[in-house]
């Protein structure tokens, strides 16, 4: 688990592209009915662009609410941003929500804390409300690595697992889904990413073995990479 911030995760990458926002929102509103008068909370929400086109695509009358640590200049203005830790939200929001969605979140959280977050998550859920969490497929994971990346990256997917299974274990009843995007982007890009560290597994890294691991991607891909971008999505209804 890192303890430092990350900034690029969906900056200018297929995470933030129309279509993966528009799938992976008609993913949502397959597994999750909602409405104009839905109200909408984003746990670690990054740049709020799913959200933000959730509330274009429902015409939402309430602005969602998106939260994180980080606050960034380029986020989705339709959103109603807060700056502020998953479980000091709940310390005094008073508001009921039909979802709440954290989306590849939860891995960078110590297990007492998603515990508490869990409580915290199922107090504010409306009569009908549900949570989304979604991380990435531990089993099937294809994400483009070079070879210390892919130590950590298993790392960070067995823990993943771990968690997965202390939220079915406190959740019996929880539903699991999967959600799948078909990834084409060149190897230029990708390797831009790197540099920048995108994803939680590269922030320990040091500069000389990010350039070494950058070597190695070179080598080991095509100009092109193809690649299914896997998540898992546990719902968890209010009980
Ligand atoms: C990998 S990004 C995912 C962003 C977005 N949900 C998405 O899927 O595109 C994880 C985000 O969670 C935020 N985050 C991590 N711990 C958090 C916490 N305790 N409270 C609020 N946000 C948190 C990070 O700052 C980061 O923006």
């Amino acid at each position: 688990m890192v303890s430092a911030v990350i900034k690029n995760w969906d900056k200018k990458n297929w995470l933030s592209s129309r279509n993966y926002i528009h799938k992976f929102n008609n993913f949502l509103l397959k597994a999750k009915k909602l409405n104009s008068s839905s109200k909408i909370l984003d746990i670690g929400c990054g740049r709020g662009k799913i959200l933000g086109h959730l509330s274009s695509k429902l015409r939402l009358k309430n602005k969602p609410i998106g939260i994180d640590l980080v606050s960034h200049k380029d986020r989705d203005k339709r959103i109603n941003f807060k700056k502020i830790d998953a479980l000091s939200f709940f310390s005094t929001n008073k508001e009921k929500f039909d979802l709440i969605l954290v989306k590849q979140t939860i891995h960078l959280m110590k297990f007492n804390k998603i515990k508490s977050l869990l409580v915290k998550m199922n107090e504010n859920l409306k009569p009908n409300g549900e949570i989304f969490i979604l991380t990435l497929d531990p089993h099937k994971n294809e994400i483009p690595n070079f070879s210390l990346m892919k130590i950590e990256l298993l790392k960070s997917l067995k823990r993943d697992l771990k968690i997965l299974k202390f939220i079915s274990k406190l959740y019996p009843k929880r539903i699991i889904k999967n959600f799948s995007y078909k990834v084409e982007i060149t190897k230029k890009k990708y390797i831009d990413m790197v540099s920048e560290r995108f994803i939680s597994t590269l922030l320990g890294f040091n500069n000389k073995q990010i350039v070494t691991g950058i070597k190695q991607i070179d080598l080991k891909y095509k100009k092109k990479l193809r690649f299914n971008d896997k998540l898992v999505c546990i719902i968890i209804k209010n009980i």
